[in-house]
């Protein structure tokens, strides 16, 4: 499939981009801890605070599936963020068994391509009507990781003078296509895919830092502040809450410019 860079594709009429009515944006807080204590000791310390949580890879491969029960039964939200990139029968598989074990929402790499992405929304689907919550599991394609900048991802990729923003902006029309709930990527990036894509794609986005906060192996990153402003439906936070001196305090400080 062709895709022209940084252009929705002819056909496809985005709605008109309304960040200003767009709904408040979640906090989601990254568990990037190796186990289930040091988990529910984040999640106690934050307690009404933070009702929604992010299990990546590393607190996944420690802890196992029991962890996303454990959340759920603390009356938490997961967000299981394993960032799927296979083979669309395999991925369809891992969807709906994250998606039957609880997830709210789930992550796909978009350059696993449109069927890959259209197989992550049928088991999310099927997953989600067997998990007896009610609710459904979200899928998010991942564009280009925060961690990456253009040479970086050049580098990745094999080809000289890559323009991040392009690139997203690219993996975003394959990811509509696929019709997926939306896609994660930088704020910096997020009002272009806004202006594209007005609400039909939901944003969430990561590498986001308070003030002062260490940016760490982040290389894009925003303030809560303007990941709202961006038009995030979801803002990932993790170590800037969760390596803070006091992680309640931060906490209040994100919810404040969440606003
Ligand atoms: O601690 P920090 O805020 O950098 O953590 C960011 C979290 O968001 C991590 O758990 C990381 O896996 C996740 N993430 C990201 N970039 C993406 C997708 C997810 O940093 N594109």
């Amino acid at each position: 499939m062709t895709v022209t860079p940084n252009v929705p594709q002819a056909g496809h009429k985005p709605p008109p981009a309304t960040p200003s009515t767009a709904p408040k944006a979640t906090a989601i807080v990254a568990l990037d801890v190796p186990n289930a204590d040091s988990a529910l000791m984040i999640v106690s310390a934050l307690g009404d605070l933070c009702r929604f949580y992010k299990v990546g890879g590393e607190l996944f491969t420690g802890a196992g599936p029991s962890v996303v029960r454990s959340l759920t039964e603390h009356g938490c939200q997961v967000f299981l963020d394993l960032k799927l990139h296979d083979i669309p029968n395999t991925t369809r598989g891992a969807a709906r068994s994250a998606a039957r074990i609880g997830a709210r929402i789930l992550t796909v790499h978009a350059t696993g391509g449109r069927a890959m992405m259209e197989a992550a929304m049928e088991g999310a689907r099927q997953g989600a009507a067997q998990a007896g919550h009610g609710g459904e599991c979200e899928v998010f394609a991942v564009t280009v990781l925060t961690s990456l900048d253009g040479e970086r991802l050049g580098e990745a990729w094999g080809r000289t003078g890559v323009n991040v923003q392009d690139e997203v902006l690219r993996l975003a029309e394959i990811a509509r296509r696929a019709g997926v709930t939306g896609i994660v990527c930088g704020g910096a990036e997020a009002p272009a895919v806004r202006v594209g894509y007005g609400n039909t794609l939901k944003l969430l986005i990561p590498g986001v830092r308070l003030t002062g906060s260490a940016a760490n192996d982040q290389l894009r990153v925003v303030t809560p502040g303007e990941a709202v402003a961006a038009g995030a439906s979801y803002v990932i936070v993790g170590r800037t809450v969760t390596a803070a001196p006091v992680a309640r305090d931060a906490m209040r400080r994100v919810l404040a410019e969440l606003g």
